[in-house]
């Protein structure tokens, strides 16, 4: 994973890159550095841990600079160290390199360069690039020739940004499978893995693509093709507004981004839903009405959150468009030789729009010659650029490592395409797409109504913060929702918690259920409810601590549970965009009690760039 950012110009090269990185701490927090060039020397300064250490550690101690880099660590090769903190020197000492992905074949060429002579410092396999560069910059070759050289020796995945004592003017650029965007300015240029990095700098970006690198100096950024042919590049303008990337009142932008999701919802509902049963899901690129009535069969793969929203569109798409839905892990898709005909539709969906298994089941899909239709949150990230249609879930950045807003938007785009099939393929009347219409256009005002009950979600996390394990169960629409809200409450509370469907229980998990165990369970009313209610009963018959989800009014829930938290009444196939929201506060307060950090949880990185 990890993030990197470079700027040349006359701003403070220090807080550009500082604020910067912390723009792209979302890419991994595992430690963080700089290197900046003045006067001709080069300055290098890393540490281990967060940001804010490396900040603290300048501040006493700072570094001059007319261009530098900067870079923020997501561990793979190496633990984190000071020696494997980017960026990476060579054994003189004057180059300076930063990189995010992974090269394959690090280990023989370490053993080829070590015998040639290099030291290496670290266990990276980034160093390996360092070295190869100091090689090959003979007098006969110039830095970029001599970098191709280098580019052309490694196999695998990156993105790097290279300054050295030898070119005091330039950074240097290149790009093969992890992002990279140039930022022009006036006198002055900007280059980073995401365009959040120079928000508040330019709106004038150039996106790279696989085999081209870049010259960047103050007054000019040339682009190369592999061969080193100069490339003319337009700049694209991306809009952006400063106050979404703030915490605003907020401690935690998790917090920001869980109560958003009303004001999310109104908007994507306000842009996507017209007059009559009109649903606009933006350009749909090579997807016409008529390819899609074709489709018999769906796949859909994604990760983590992503693949709890792909589990709840199998129902949906199943039930309102009668066509069959698998739901595969993309790193268990990429591999696994799945049948794709040409009436499989072949979905993604992303938040980050990044994540590597993903982006290599989308590219597995094409290499059938199959089209692809994203769900996507990041306009120009790589997935929403190598589909062929793409909906938008326009949630806006999302920066807390836990996926909130993100997911209930993929569940809004999702229902609208379900809705849209359903129009296109004739497996709903008019009338019946209509009255689903309305349901959803309720769905703002009652998340509104589930997060007014925070304290008393806060207080049920508190009481239950210092369990060991949690349990979520769910039937049916609720649950992928189980399943979403284990996976908040481990990765950031470090809790374990499991999610399973609650007919599964008695097949295994039961055993584990005792009066210490807090059991989450979600019975909304609806066609699984009564057979959820026995499963609460088997539940409480061992002796399992009942933290119920349901609707309000059910006095019958009311009276197994230990704790309750209400929802309000809604369309049965629509409880999961209003479920998922207490279990996300349920998470965060948890974590909170316990002291952790909601927003950068540890061992985690926001945005999976490697597989
Ligand atoms: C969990 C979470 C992750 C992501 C997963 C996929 O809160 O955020 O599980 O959902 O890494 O990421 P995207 O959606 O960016 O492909």
């Amino acid at each position: 994973m990890c993030g990197i950012v470079g700027y040349v110009g006359n701003k403070d090269v220090l807080s550009v890159l500082l604020v910067g990185l912390e723009r792209l701490s979302y890419r991994g927090y595992d430690s963080a550095g700089i290197a900046t060039l003045a006067q001709g020397e080069l300055f290098v300064r890393k540490e281990v841990g967060k940001l804010r250490t490396l900040g603290a550690a300048l501040e006493g101690k700072p570094v001059r600079g007319e261009l530098g880099l900067g870079h923020t660590r997501w561990a793979t090769h190496g633990a984190p160290s000071q020696e494997n903190s980017h960026p990476h020197t060579d054994c003189s000492g004057r180059i300076a390199m930063v990189h995010n992905g992974i090269i394959e074949n690090y280990h023989e060429l370490r053993q080829q360069l070590m015998r040639e002579g290099h030291i290496f410092k670290s266990d990276t396999d980034t160093e390996v690039m360092v070295h190869l560069l100091e090689r090959y910059l003979t007098p006969e070759l110039n830095f970029l020739d001599a970098l191709r050289r280098t580019l052309k020796d490694v196999r695998g995945s990156y993105a790097v940004a290279i300054i050295s004592e030898m070119l005091p003017g330039s950074i240097f650029v290149a790009r093969q499978g992890s992002p990279l965007v140039v930022g022009l300015g006036a006198d002055e240029n900007f280059v980073a893995s995401d365009v959040a990095a120079m928000v508040g700098h330019t709106r004038d970006i150039v996106y790279m693509e696989d085999g081209e690198m870049a010259a960047i100096t103050k007054q000019a950024v040339v682009f190369y093709n592999v061969a080193g042919e100069e490339l003319i590049k337009q700049p694209q303008v991306v809009e952006w507004d400063t106050t979404q990337i703030d915490k605003g009142d907020y401690d935690y932008y998790m917090a920001k981004e869980i109560f958003e999701q009303p004001t999310v919802a109104r908007s994507v509902l306000s842009r996507k839903l017209g007059p009559g049963g009109l649903i606009n899901l933006g350009d749909l690129g090579h997807f016409s009405k008529a390819d899609l009535s074709k489709v018999t069969r769906i796949i859909i793969q994604a990760c983590g959150t992503s693949w709890h929203a792909g589990l709840v569109a199998k129902y949906w798409f199943e039930k309102y468009t009668r066509t069959y839905t698998e739901v595969d892990i993309s790193s268990e898709f990429r591999y696994r030789s799945a049948i794709l005909d040409p009436s499989t539709l072949v979905m993604a969906i992303t938040q980050s729009g990044e994540t590597a298994d993903t982006l290599a089941g989308i590219r597995e899909a094409k290499s059938k010659f199959l089209p692809v239709l994203s769900i996507c949150n990041v306009e120009k990230s790589s997935i929403a650029r190598e589909s062929d249609g793409v909906i938008f879930t326009e949630a806006g950045p999302e920066i807390g490592v836990a996926s909130t807003k993100a997911y209930t938007s993929q569940l809004l785009a999702i229902y609208l395409l379900t809705l849209y099939l359903a129009q296109v393929k004739w497996t709903l009347s008019p009338e019946e797409v209509q009255t689903k219409i309305n349901d959803l256009k309720t769905i703002p005002g009652k998340m509104e109504i589930v997060l007014a009950q925070n304290d008393q979600v806060k207080r049920i996390a508190q009481r239950f913060a210092h369990s060991r394990d949690y349990i979520y169960i769910g039937r049916g629409f609720d649950y992928p929702t189980a399943l979403e809200g284990a996976l908040k409450m481990k990765e950031i509370s470090y809790i374990h918690a499991t999610g399973y469907p609650a007919g599964e229980l008695k097949h295994g998990p039961i055993a584990l259920i005792d009066e210490e165990m807090p059991v989450v369970c979600i019975a909304t009313k609806g066609y699984w409810y009564e057979k959820m209610l026995s499963n609460i009963q088997e539940v409480k018959a061992r002796k399992g601590m009942i933290i119920a989800l349901g609707t309000e009014g059910d006095d019958n829930l009311a009276r197994l549970a230990d704790e309750v938290i209400w929802i309000p009444p809604v369309a049965e196939d629509l409880a999961p965009l209003l479920t998922a929201l207490p279990l996300q506060l349920l998470a965060y307060h948890t974590a909170i009690k316990l002291g952790c950090d909601v927003d950068q949880p540890r061992n985690l990185a926001k945005s999976v760039t490697v597989e």
